[in-house]
């Protein structure tokens, strides 16, 4: 069956804009299930400025204790720029992702570099961390719209993508950093992408502002990518994009990937333990558009196909209380 590569970004991304303070403890405790629904791949946390994005100022404690008792897992981290590839090394990262935006003026935003400075920046990101034996991940950010310059040139995004895999970026992530692309976008711009790319080099990374994440995930699909990031819950938003809402839920996702013939290795039961938990800690409703319908299955008796299955009874880590 036709494998779907999902990374859950939910730790970094989810977390990343939050009003509710997540602790180390939760975030180790919301990788655990994410890991225990058979998630293979998490976005951890962020090596950015902690005055920039308080929320991720315990990357360099939170990734060691993931690794440690998770060592099977894909622990990507995301780094901005060489200090916080030195930080991530230090802390004993296996992966890391550079975020290089496709306008100048949401790198200014977002990392405070216009685009050549950015460009040289995520180029000498990569190719330190492909000296220091690291897998590498390059996101190509605002690939359809940007809050400030509109459109995004599609040959501009080419270039970029271009630019990223010749520094050695091992994987290049498409992101809707605000949620504004059609399936017919994708269509274009992911069939133009895998003309000049390798599809299994190439991930997309959509938000959901407008509900259209999961027709895009099709898209997507149709257009031969193999490689998602998602999100539990559809929690997530980067402070810097006006306007961006929460990412394509992992539960969708899953669910339209196998309903349609292609294997995740994800199960659904373990992804509703996932966001209770973060529920629990952000104090709010979570889920994307198919989490009614999920939890009625869970809820009822004869919902057979939603059984958990075996082997996914482990107790993840104890909660502390969420503060407050
Ligand atoms: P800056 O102020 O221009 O940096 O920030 P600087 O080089 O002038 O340094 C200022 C201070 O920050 C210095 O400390 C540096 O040492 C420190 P001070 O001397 O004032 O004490 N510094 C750092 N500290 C920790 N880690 C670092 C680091 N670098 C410098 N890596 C910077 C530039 C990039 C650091 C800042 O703008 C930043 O951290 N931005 C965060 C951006 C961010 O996290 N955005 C959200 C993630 S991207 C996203 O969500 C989109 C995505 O999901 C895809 C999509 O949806 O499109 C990926
Ligand atoms: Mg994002």
């Amino acid at each position: 069956m036709d494998r779907v590569h999902i990374t859950d970004v939910a730790p970094r991304d989810g977390l990343q804009n939050q009003a509710v303070h997540a602790s180390t403890a939760h975030k180790l405790a919301l990788v655990e299930r994410l890991a225990a629904a058979g998630i293979g791949s998490v976005e951890i946390t962020s090596f950015v400025s902690p005055k920039a994005v308080p929320q991720m100022a315990d990357a360099a404690d939170l990734l060691p204790q993931v690794q440690a008792r998770l060592p099977a897992l894909r622990s990507s981290v995301l780094v901005p720029n060489r200090k916080g590839l030195e930080r991530a090394h230090a802390a004993g990262a296996h992966e890391i992702a550079v975020v290089l935006s496709a306008t100048e003026t949401m790198n200014r935003k977002n990392i405070n570099m216009g685009l050549d400075e950015a460009i040289a920046v995520s180029e000498q990101t990569l190719q330190a961390a492909l000296a220091l034996g690291l897998r590498t991940r390059a996101y190509v950010a605002v690939a359809f719209d940007c809050p400030f310059e509109g459109e995004t040139p599609l040959d501009r995004v080419v270039d970029l993508s271009l630019r990223m895999t010749k520094a050695g970026a091992h994987e290049i992530v498409i992101a809707d950093t605000i949620g504004s692309a059609s399936p017919g976008m994708v269509k274009e711009r992911m069939g133009a992408l895998t003309q000049a790319i390798a599809a299994d080099k190439l991930a997309v990374h959509f938000h959901d502002t407008r509900g259209m994440g999961a027709a895009n995930a099709w898209a997507a699909l149709e257009a031969g990518i193999r490689r998602f990031d998602a999100s539990v819950g559809g929690i997530g938003g980067c402070p810097f994009a006006p306007g961006a809402a929460g990412n394509l839920a992992t539960e969708d996702l899953v669910l339209l990937a196998e309903r349609s013939g292609f294997s995740t290795g994800i199960s659904l039961p373990g992804l509703l333990d996932a966001i209770d938990l973060a529920q629990e800690v952000l104090q709010r409703p979570l889920g994307g558009r198919s989490i009614a319908w999920l939890r009625k299955q869970r809820d009822s008796a004869s919902g057979t196909h939603l059984k958990r299955p075996q082997g996914l009874h482990q107790s993840p880590t104890q909660l502390a209380p969420p503060p407050g």
